[in-house]
């Protein structure tokens, strides 16, 4: 959703906000802005497009202060417009405002402050919650209670509002301070060298300092030139934890590559290296995890497994049920964490809970996460950002380790999510009924993976070419069976997300049940096509398509006999074990969207209307 950052310092602070907004644009680019303290002022510039827009608007103005905010936007309340972008600034020209999340009680705090004279100049939530500032700001100078006047002011007005933020507030009252404040909104403040920086995620600051605490839900921080201090809603003290950020600002970078997409792409054998470091125990049989916070004892009473997941998330969820079914022989429930929230699912006494979240900070999920343990349930989270919300809120957790992803669409993220999956499907499995032996094959297959998925990496161009002959198509179907149906799911939405193309996942044997009458010469089928037990079935289907003059291009692994002239186009993945097929498979749908996109020069990094992390309902 929205980026925020701040910055409290010696230094110039536009410059440093720019910068940390090209970080930060990935999570919202439909506006931007920038507001410092200076000359007994607030200056700004704000525009409706990309930070690039208003950067250039903000050098033009030659800002000077050096305490300032800045926002990349997601547009929830209020249109694209210059005026609703962010920071805003209260009608009586005291205070800047930036906030990610949604006020959900702003109109009725609207119709109050008009009565009270206060006005405004945009649709947006945001300009309420200012105006509410400046009003406890007014009463607070009547009140001259001995508090810090701003701090005190925020504090107040965020007891009356309902819904979530992540906010900044400036106060030209106040030069070289400023008060953040978090409800389900992520919000990280970096610890620099004589400079503090607030920013919504470590991208945005690693530049300048890996020292970082991460802010609670419920607290306020109040920034000085000269140090900081927590204090909670209720006034009550918070010691800071300072947490140090363990990747580096080369990980958060293009490196040569032309898209974060296409570099994540290409760096998955070393992320899922990284996912996979000393998680197989000694007598390589089984996986260990050390986060779990959990026996291998009270694992063994375990009788149900649900997952909760949102977008690409909830298709790793997918098959993780697979390959538990298969291999732990244990139940598994998958659903879409905002669903699970509504629903009132009945959940047995013995159910293990899982929530997997690239971010960390989707509100869906971390509601889920909060729904479930509310209701008495331990809940463990595969989560990739440290110190995010979902990993401080779990009772347990695995990491993923896969760095940074930038590119909106998820690639490195769920393919180790697939991974990661697979070793839950195997521990769990080990204390069952799996044998040794299957255990150890299970794990070389496992330790295999970064190798199959370069030798597939190495088959770009000729995907590239396939993609090539695609790209003009309006629908695309997306066919598979077993594991492999979610990485239909998958496929289908990494298309639609980048390229804009309408496409749909189907089960392969469900085709006949409706998506076939879709079926031209312009719309293509990409079947997924492993050997084995259903290998027959598919070609069934495939034949279905081509009877109809449908192109169909088969992603096939290596030594299946297809018949000839069946697929227009053929994909090779190398045969493996089943646990790995997901992750093999997913590499070459991953690059036939990539290129497809890129062939019909579209922006894959910040696909229109999509944001990286969802933190809105
Ligand atoms: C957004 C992103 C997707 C992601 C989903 C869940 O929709 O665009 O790429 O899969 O959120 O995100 P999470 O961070 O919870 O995995």
């Amino acid at each position: 959703m929205c980026g925020i950052v701040g910055y409290v310092g010696q230094q110039k602070a536009a410059s440093i906000i720019v910068e940390a907004l090209r970080r930060l644009e990935y999570r919202g680019y439909d506006s931007a802005g920038v507001a410092v303290l200076q000359d007994g002022g607030i200056a700004f510039a704000k525009k409706a497009g990309r930070v690039e827009v208003m950067a250039k608007v903000a050098a033009q103005r030659h800002f000077t202060g050096t305490t300032g905010i800045g926002h990349t936007r997601w547009a929830t309340h209020g249109g694209v417009t210059d005026a609703n972008a962010h920071p805003h600034i209260s009608s009586d020209g005291k205070f800047a405002l930036i906030h990610n999340g949604v006020i959900e009680n702003y109109s009725q705090i609207k119709k109050f402050l008009l009565t009270k004279g206060y006005t405004f100049l945009s649709e947006t939530d945001t300009e309420v919650l200012c105006n509410l500032v400046a009003y406890h700001y007014a009463k607070e100078i009547a009140d001259n209670n001995g508090h810090n006047r701003l701090l005190e002011s925020v504090r107040k007005a965020l007891r009356h509002v309902e819904g979530t933020y992540g906010i900044a507030v400036l106060c030209v009252d106040f030069p070289g301070e400023m008060v953040a404040a978090r409800k389900a909104s992520p919000l990280i403040l970096g610890v620099g060298d004589g400079e503090y920086l607030l920013a919504s995620d470590a991208s945005a600051l690693i530049s300048r300092t890996r020292n970082v605490v991460y802010l609670k839900d419920g607290e306020l921080v109040h920034v000085t030139t000269a140090n900081f201090s927590i204090i909670t809603l209720d006034q009550a003290d918070v010691s800071p934890v300072v947490d140090r950020i363990t990747w580096s600002i080369a990980d958060a970078e293009l490196n040569g590559y032309g898209t974060f997409m296409e570099k994540e792409i290409f760096e998955q054998p070393q992320a899922l290296e990284n996912t996979m470091r000393g998680r197989f125990a000694e007598d390589g049989s089984t996986a260990q995890f050390g986060g779990l916070n959990l026996s291998a004892a009270e694992f063994r009473q375990v009788d149900r497994l649900a997952f909760c997941a949102c977008g690409t998330a909830w298709h790793a969820c997918l098959v993780a049920e697979h390959l538990i079914e298969r291999f732990a022989r244990l139940p598994v429930e998958v659903d879409y964490a905002s669903e699970f929230r509504y629903r009132n699912s009945p959940l047995d006494r013995r159910t293990l809970f899982f929530v997997m979240s690239q971010s960390g900070e989707t509100i869906d999920t971390l509601g889920a996460l909060r729904e479930a343990k509310r209701t008495g349930y331990r809940v463990l989270a595969i989560n990739n950002v440290v110190g995010s919300s979902i990993a401080r809120e779990a009772d347990g957790g695995i990491y993923q380790h896969v760095g940074p992803e930038i590119g909106v669409a998820s690639t490195k993220a769920f393919t180790s999510q697939l991974l990661l999956g697979a070793m839950v499907a195997l521990y769990l499995g080990r204390l069952r009924d799996m044998s040794f032996n299957d255990g150890v094959q299970y794990v070389e297959a496992l330790k295999g993976v970064p190798d199959l998925v370069r030798q597939i990496l190495k088959g770009a161009p000729h995907i590239q070419a396939v993609a090539k002959r695609y790209a003009k198509a309006t629908d695309f179907l997306f066919l598979g069976r077993l594991s492999l149906f979610p990485i239909a799911l998958e496929g289908a939405l990494k298309l639609k997300e980048i390229s804009y193309i309408h496409a749909e996942g189907y089960p392969a044997a469900e085709i006949k049940h409706g998506p076939i009458a879709l079926i031209t010469d312009k719309c293509p089928s990409v079947f997924l096509v492993p050997k084995g037990e259903i290998f027959n079935k598919i070609v069934s289907s495939m034949q279905e398509i081509k009877a109809r003059k449908g192109p169909v291009i088969a992603i096939a692994t290596e030594g299946s006999e297809l018949p000839p002239g069946l697929a227009d186009e053929v994909i090779r993945i190398p045969d493996c074990h089943e646990a790995v097929l997901p992750i093999v498979a997913s590499i070459p749908v991953q690059l036939l969207s990539y290129y497809i996109a890129l062939e019909r020069g579209c922006d894959v990094d910040k696909p229109r209307n999509l944001a990286k992390s969802v933190t809105v309902e």
